[in-house]
């Protein structure tokens, strides 16, 4: 597979945790910790195949709804792997960032994000963007919030407001849109993740559940995203002269 047919972003739904769980009879956080290990793969497979961009959906908004022991599990979950993966990621040359609202996260969790974000700033690979109490809505919500106040303060009229304005202030302001968008575990909706920045990518569903998916599966989808003719508007003919 040529490079320049590879996506340069690739974005992921990582789910189906419980049900891998379930079906070995084990509790749902097991299932959760074997996610973590298929995060590890999928990004070993992201930078040998020098993708640029890789974003994971870990916790949504809702996600909040679960049982608290559930939550506090996930939430124990993520300090323990940034604590231990952080450092790995830095020398793999990784820049680590995080979308979403930390204001409900523990003072502990924001200082492991903050800090591995800080440590990694400057690397120059692969970019690993996790979404934590991400919501596309509230992204969207957040950009039209700092552009009412630019209304509000003059700097800005309602009648200049353009697509570009609402784009440029979206946590992933600094991106390009992802190309691929990956879910595991048969689900097909997006569940609130990038709503906006999702307009033009190309959609891959498998019925493997989030820990089984690694390397592998992570070609079958990249050969998907080769076959695609990715047409943002024109016909067909258009693109071929
Ligand atoms: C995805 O797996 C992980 C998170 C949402 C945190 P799930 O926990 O949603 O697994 P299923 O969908 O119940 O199988
Ligand atoms: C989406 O999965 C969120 C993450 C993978 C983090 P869910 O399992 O929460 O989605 P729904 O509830 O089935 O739509
Ligand atoms: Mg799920």
């Amino acid at each position: 597979m040529s490079e320049s047919t590879l996506p340069r972003h690739v974005a992921i739904i990582m789910d189906g945790n419980g049900r891998w769980a379930k079906q070995r009879l084990l509790p749902r956080a097991a299932g959760h910790k074997a996610g973590v290990e298929a995060v590890r793969q999928v990004i070993k497979a992201c930078v040998e195949k020098k993708i640029e961009i890789l974003t994971l959906f870990a916790f949504s908004s809702e996600n909040w709804r679960r049982p608290v022991q559930e939550v506090n599990y996930l939430m124990d979950l993520f300090v323990s792997a940034l604590e231990h993966e952080a450092k790995k990621l830095h020398e793999q040359n990784i820049k680590l960032s995080f979308i979403g609202d930390r204001s409900r996260f523990t003072e502990k969790l924001r200082h492991y994000m903050l800090d591995a974000e800080r440590l990694t700033a400057d690397n120059t690979g692969l970019i690993v963007v996790i979404a934590v109490n991400y919501g596309g809505q509230w992204d969207i919500c957040e950009a039209m919030r700092q552009l009412a106040v630019e209304i509000e303060e003059g700097r800005l009229t309602s009648q200049q407001l353009s697509p570009q304005h609402i784009e440029d202030r979206l946590t992933t302001a600094h991106l390009p849109p992802p190309d691929l968008f990956i879910r595991t575990s048969g689900e097909q909706r997006i569940s609130n993740f990038l709503l906006w920045q999702l307009a033009y990518s190309e959609l891959y569903f498998t019925n493997v559940f989030w820990p089984d998916f690694g390397a592998e599966e992570l070609e079958k989808a990249l050969a998907f995203y080769t076959n695609r003719e990715r047409r943002f508007g024109y016909t067909s003919d258009q693109l071929k002269v």
